[in-house]
C-alpha cells in the first residue's frame, strides 16, 4: 500500500495494485461541498496523468457513500467545479472509474456513481435521487443516465418517487453490477479488470424499448399524484424526454434544477427537511441514555391499540397485548394478524417476517402477564377514571423501572401520572390512526416525566421509524390545540358567508388531500359533538360560538356513515346538501350575520392565519420548543402540504 495523497481537506486517496482509491470523508454523511468537488476534480486530474494509475475507485468514509448535494449550500452562490463539471470528467477518464458504494448513494451521491464505468455496492448500500422530496429535480445527470442504464420505466417510478432502494433491488434493477461483502477489494478488482479495455460509458448507452403507452399511463399517475407540485411534473418531462441527445438533456435537466432550487416549494421542502432533524433535539436530554426496550405491553386492542402492536412487531420489538376479556384479546390477536396479513398481501412484509413477527406476539386478559414489559402503552376508552384505573393496576404488577406511556388525545395525563406511584415514569406518547401508518408521534413531557424516560419515548419512536415531536402538557397537545383554532375559524367563516364546499375547495387546491368538511364527515361528527357538549357548561359566554355544528348532529347528520353530514352521499358519492346550506343561512339570521362572498384566497389567509397564532400562543406557552415543530405536526397529522412548508413558515 502506497501513502495517501491528500487532494483536499475531504478526499484523500491510495494506491492499491496500480488503482487510485478514492476516498471521500465529509461527515456527516460526504455531501458533495465544495471542497468534496474540488477534491475529486484533483484526484482525476491526477489519475488521468500518473503512469503507475490504471483505475481508479472512488468509496465514501463512514456509514454513507454520498448524501448527495450539499443542502446547506443551497441558496449561496455557486462555486466551482460545479458536481455536473466533476461527474463529466469521471465519464470522460480514460481509465475506468469504480464506484465502491460502502453505504447510501442519494441524489449527487447516486448521480457520481452513474457516471462510474462500473458499480459494485456492499450489502448495506442503498440508492436513490431522492430530490423531488426537496422540491428539485436532479440536477447532475440522474434524470439523463439512470433511464439510459434502466431504461424509462424504471427511472420514472425512482425519480418521481424519491424512494430508495436497497442493494439487492438495485443489482436486479441494473442499477450495480455487483454486490460484494469484501467492498474495495471487489471494486479495485473491477477497475483492474477493465484497465485498457473498452469503457462502457452511461452517458453513451442506448436507450432500451419502452411502450410509449404505459409511459404515458404512468406519467398521467404520477402528475394527479403531484397535485400541482413541480418538481415531480418537471421530473417526469425530463425523463420521458431523455432518448435525445445527452448533451442536450443535461442542459435542460441543470436549467431545471437550478430553477427549482430557487423556487418557493424547494425552500418550503428544505425547511422541512431540516425541521425533521431538529426536532428530535430536545433541551434537558444532551447525554441522556435511553432505558433499553425489548417488551412492549399494548392494553386495549382496538383499533389505535392494534395499529401501535403492528407498528411496533414491525420494528422488532415483543409485544404483549391486554385486553378486558380473553375474548376480547383474542378478537385483539386476530385484529392485528389481519393487519400484519394485509402487509404481507402488499408486499411490504415477506412470509418469513410475517412468521417471526407472529411469534413475538401474545395476548392475555390478565395484568399480571405483563410483568415482563419494559414500556407499557395504553390505548383503552379516553376517559379519564378508566385510564387511572388501568395504571395504578398496571403499578402493581410491572417493574418499577418500565415506562408507562398514555395515549390520551385529551386528557391531562399529569392527572394520570399523579394517580400512580411513580409519576417521572410516565409520558404521553399520542400516536394518530391508523397508528402503524400514520408518522406522527406527539411525545408528551409530563410535569414529572424523568429525562430518561423522555429519551425512551423518543428512541422507541425512532425505532417503531415515526417522527416524534415533543409537546408539554395542554388540551389536545400541539396538534389538537392548533386543528382547533383552525376548526373554529373554519365555522366563523362558514357564519360570515362560505359554504362547506367553498372552503373545502380552498383547502384542497392549496393542497390538502381534502377539505375540512369532508374530512369530518369521513371521521364522524358524533365524538367531537359529545365533548362540546361536555364543555358547554364551562364555556365563555362571551366568546363567539357557532352552533351549526350541534344543529346538524341533532338532526342525525353524523357524517358519511349516517349518508349525511356536512354533505349528502348520495350512492356514497359526496354532494352538496341545500339542507345544509339552509341550517348555516339559518344560523347566520339568528345571530343577524350579513354573509358576504368569500375569495379561495381569503378564506386560506384567515385558516393559515388562525393555525399560525395559535402556534404562537403555543410557543410563548412553552408547550412547542420550536415553530418548525408545530409544522412538523401539521404537515404529518393534519394533512397540510409539506411543500408549503407548514402555517409557521408560511406566516413566519
Ligand atoms: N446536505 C447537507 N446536510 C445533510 C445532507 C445533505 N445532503 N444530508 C444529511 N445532512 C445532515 C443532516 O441535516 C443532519 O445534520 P445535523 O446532525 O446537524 O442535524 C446530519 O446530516 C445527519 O442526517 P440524518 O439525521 O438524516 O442522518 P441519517 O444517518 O439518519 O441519514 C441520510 C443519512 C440517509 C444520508 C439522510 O441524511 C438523507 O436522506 N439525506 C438527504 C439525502 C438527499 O436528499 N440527497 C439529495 C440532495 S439534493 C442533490 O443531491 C442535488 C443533486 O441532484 C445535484
Amino acid at each position: 500500500m502506497n501513502e495517501t495523497i491528500e487532494f483536499s481537506a475531504t478526499v484523500s486517496a491510495t494506491t492499491r495494485n496500480g488503482v487510485l482509491v478514492v476516498t471521500i470523508d465529509n461527515p456527516p454523511v460526504n455531501a458533495t461541498s465544495v471542497d468534496v468537488r474540488g477534491g475529486l476534480a484533483k484526484a482525476l486530474a491526477h489519475a488521468e496523468t500518473a503512469a503507475d494509475v490504471t483505475g481508479v475507485v472512488v468509496t465514501g468514509a463512514g456509514k454513507t457513500f454520498i448524501g448527495g448535494a450539499d443542502i446547506k449550500e443551497f441558496g449561496k452562490p455557486a462555486m466551482d467545479p460545479t458536481l455536473p463539471a466533476v461527474i463529466q470528467n469521471i465519464e470522460g477518464l480514460s481509465k475506468p472509474v469504480v464506484a465502491a458504494l460502502n453505504g447510501a448513494a442519494l441524489g449527487g451521491g447516486l448521480e457520481v456513481a452513474l457516471a462510474c464505468h462500473s458499480r459494485v455496492a456492499a450489502p448495506a448500500a442503498q440508492v436513490g435521487l431522492p430530490e423531488v422530496k426537496l422540491g428539485i429535480v436532479p440536477g447532475a445527470g440522474g434524470t439523463q443516465r439512470l433511464p439510459r442504464l434502466i431504461g424509462i420505466p424504471a427511472a420514472l417510478d425512482l425519480i418521481t418517487s424519491g424512494r430508495s432502494v436497497k442493494a439487492e433491488e438495485a443489482l436486479k434493477l441494473g442499477i450495480v453490477d455487483t454486490v460484494a461483502a469484501d467492498l474495495v477489494e471487489a471494486a479495485i478488482s473491477a477497475a483492474s479488470a477493465l484497465a485498457g479495455k473498452p469503457l462502457r460509458r452511461t452517458g453513451e448507452l442506448g436507450m432500451a424499448a419502452a411502450d410509449p403507452a404505459e409511459i404515458a399511463k404512468t406519467s398521467a399517475k404520477i402528475l394527479a399524484r403531484a397535485r400541482g407540485q413541480k418538481a415531480p411534473a418537471e421530473a417526469v418531462r425530463l425523463v420521458t424526454s431523455s432518448d435525445r441527445p445527452l448533451a442536450e438533456g443535461l442542459a435542460d435537466e441543470r436549467a431545471t434544477f437550478l430553477a427549482l432550487r430557487d423556487s418557493r416549494e424547494a425552500t418550503a421542502l428544505r425547511h422541512v427537511f431540516f425541521a425533521e432533524r431538529e426536532s428530535s433535539k430536545v433541551e434537558g436530554l444532551e447525554g441522556i441514555e435511553p432505558r433499553p426496550v425489548r417488551t412492549i405491553g399494548i392494553c386495549g386492542l382496538g383499533l389505535m391499540g392494534s395499529g401501535i402492536a403492528v407498528s411496533a412487531l414491525g420494528a422488532g420489538y415483543s409485544v404483549i397485548g391486554l385486553d378486558q376479556t380473553a375474548k376480547a384479546a383474542e378478537k385483539g390477536r386476530e385484529r392485528i394478524i389481519g393487519l400484519l396479513e394485509r402487509n404481507v398481501a402488499s408486499g411490504r412484509l415477506d412470509q418469513a417476517g410475517f412468521e417471526a413477527q407472529k411469534v413475538k406476539l401474545s395476548v392475555t386478559a390478565t395484568d399480571a402477564d405483563l410483568a415482563p414489559c419494559d414500556l407499557v402503552v395504553e390505548a383503552v376508552f379516553d376517559d379519564l377514571a378508566v385510564k387511572i384505573d388501568l395504571f395504578q393496576r398496571l403499578d402493581r404488577v410491572i417493574r418499577p423501572d418500565a415506562v408507562l406511556a398514555t395515549n390520551t388525545s385529551y386528557l391531562n395525563p399529569d392527572e394520570i401520572a399523579a394517580a400512580t406511584a411513580h409519576p417521572q415514569r410516565v409520558l404521553g406518547l399520542h400516536f394518530f390512526s391508523p397508528a402503524h401508518v400514520m408518522r406522527l408521534l406527539e411525545v408528551v413531557r409530563c410535569a414529572k416525566t424523568a429525562p430518561d424516560v423522555l429519551a425512551t419515548g423518543l428512541a422507541v419512536a425512532k425505532k417503531l421509524h415515526k417522527l416524534p415531536v415533543v409537546t408539554g402538557v395542554t388540551e389536545g397537545f400541539i396538534g389538537n390545540r392548533i386543528f382547533s383554532a383552525y376548526r373554529r375559524e373554519a365555522e366563523f367563516l362558514l357564519e360570515d358567508g362560505a359554504l362547506p364546499h367553498e372552503i373545502d375547495a380552498a383547502l384542497e387546491d392549496y393542497g390538502f388531500p381534502m377539505g375540512l368538511f369532508a374530512v369530518y364527515d369521513m371521521a364522524g361528527l358524533e365524538i367531537a359533538w359529545a365533548r362540546r357538549k361536555r364543555q358547554a357548561a364551562a364555556r365563555d359566554p362571551s366568546e363567539r360560538y357557532v352552533e351549526i355544528a350541534d344543529t346538524l348532529c341533532e338532526t342525525g347528520r353524523l357524517g358519511q356513515k349516517a349518508g349525511r353530514g356536512w354533505y349528502a352521499y348520495l350512492d356514497g358519492k359526496r354532494t352538496i346538501d341545500p339542507d345544509v346550506t339552509a341550517i348555516i343561512q339559518a344560523a347566520r339570521a339568528k345571530k343577524g350575520i350579513a354573509p358576504r362572498a368569500f375569495t379561495k384566497e381569503e378564506v386560506l389567509e384567515r385558516l393559515l392565519s388562525a393555525m399560525a397564532a395559535e402556534g404562537k400562543v403555543l410557543l410563548a406557552e412553552g408547550i412547542a420548543a420550536r415553530p418548525s415543530d408545530i409544522d412538523l405536526v401539521m404537515i404529518n397529522g393534519y394533512g397540510f402540504p409539506a411543500h408549503k412548508g407548514g402555517p409557521m413558515f408560511v406566516n413566519g
